[in-house]
């Protein structure tokens, strides 16, 4: 019976040919092999955001009238509502997390390297697409927080030059952030947001499967020693394992530490004391806070800063089309050491906006960890 309904679903889907490719991947192994679980690691946390989002979605309402009490009702009298929309925070945290770690990773290892560019210019494109995710989230629970902290973010896109005003109507929906705006918001980060992100991440992950694994160059001649792992089933069941170790990590975390609702939104109230964004755009927040005002040939000195933001993005996209070395001969060290002074510079930022040394202990227990891990995952040398 099972092997009549197997071969009937065969004819039509053609699952041999599927589990026939399957069967052929394999994973380089070297030393740096554990960074290839962030990738998987994120995916994760991206499949958690939709299944909790989905189940958000039936009691939340996007108006300034009812979206706080509606968050406020999922929190008290849902059944398990509150652990739904902590899991739902702590996973968005913690996906933006792990795709900046994966996001390194792969550049440290050069993984953008020829024939990938495609697969890392799609992920640079996801990465912008899920922090837009946070930041139109943050003000859907309408609280204080949020509402002030988006009027704030809004208003930096004002300065702008030429689209500035133009950009920030149409992000508010509007002269001010209102009732509008958070209709507006809720449209991008329940529909608009999520179809474009899982276009493109089912672009960059076929890319993946289509190009198969990077080895990074200094890895190459360990590589070459060793005998790959099969993607199924030695790769994938430690892949497994980390889903579910970050399952219980997040109800831990959800349980332990649930998120907080804060205070209505209240539009005439003076302005909240220590407004802040989400820690991802803390660097940029505090970045624009030490400029002065004034202006110099009629563009606001806030806009510098701007602009070089919105340059550092363009070159971060086009890494793989800049950096011609590596394409030659495999080094890249002047990019690596871009890379590394770029990290400074978005950590102390990070830390200097929450007068706190808070954020560069959470880079140095996840190095630390990951290094621990990769090291105690080494295997042994076994020849081909
Ligand atoms: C939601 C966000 C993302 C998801 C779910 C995701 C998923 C994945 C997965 C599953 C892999 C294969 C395993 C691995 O190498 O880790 C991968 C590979 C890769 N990703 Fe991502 N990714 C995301 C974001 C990014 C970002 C932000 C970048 C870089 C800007 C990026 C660049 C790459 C590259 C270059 C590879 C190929 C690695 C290699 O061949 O060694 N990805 N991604």
């Amino acid at each position: 019976m099972l092997a009549r309904a197997r071969s009937w679903l065969d004819d039509r889907l053609g699952l041999k040919t599927l589990v026939e490719l399957g069967s052929h991947k394999t994973v380089p192994v070297h030393r740096f092999s554990v960074f290839y679980y962030l990738g998987g690691m994120t995916l994760f946390f991206f499949l958690v955001q939709v299944c909790t989002g989905v189940l958000l979605m039936l009691y939340y309402r996007p108006s300034a009238n009812e979206a706080f009490e509606s968050v406020e009702f999922i929190m008290t009298v849902v059944p398990f509502g509150w652990l739904i929309r902590s899991i739902h925070s702590w996973s968005a945290n913690l996906m933006v997390f792990f795709a900046f770690l994966h996001m390194a990773s792969v550049f440290f290892m050069k993984a953008y390297r020829a024939p990938r560019e495609l697969t890392w210019i799609s992920g640079v494109v996801v990465l912008f697409l899920i922090m837009g995710f946070g930041f139109s989230g943050y003000l859907l629970p309408w609280n204080q927080l949020a509402f002030f902290a988006t009027k704030v973010g809004t208003d930096i896109a004002g300065a702008v030059p030429f689209i500035g005003d133009w950009t920030v109507r149409f992000l508010r929906g509007g002269d001010r952030v209102s009732g509008g705006t958070l209709s507006r918001f809720y449209g991008w980060h329940v529909a608009l947001l999520p179809a474009i992100t899982t276009v493109i991440l089912l672009v960059h992950l076929a890319l993946v499967q289509v190009k198969g694994m990077s080895v990074p160059p200094a890895c190459e001649e360990e590589s070459g020693r060793r005998k790959p792992m099969k993607f199924f089933p030695h790769f994938a069941l430690r892949d497994l394992t980390g889903w579910i170790f970050a399952l219980g990590v997040l109800a831990a975390l959800a349980a332990l530490f649930p998120w907080e609702l804060g205070e209505k939104a209240d539009l005439f109230a003076p302005a909240y004391e220590n407004i802040r964004p989400e820690w991802y755009f803390v660097f940029m927040f505090q970045t624009l806070k030490l400029v002065p005002g004034g202006e110099i040939f009629g563009l606001e000195y806030e806009a510098i800063p701007i602009l070089l933001f919105g340059a550092a993005g363009l070159v971060l996209m086009l890494v793989p089309l800049l950096d011609r070395r590596v394409a030659r001969d495999g080094k890249s060290t002047g990019w690596s050491l871009g890379g590394v002074a770029a990290l400074l510079f978005v950590i102390g930022m990070t830390c200097w906006g929450y007068a706190s040394l808070l954020p560069l202990y959470v880079v140095f227990i996840s190095v630390l960890l990951l290094s621990l891990f990769a090291f105690f995952t080494r295997g042994k040398s076994e020849d081909r």
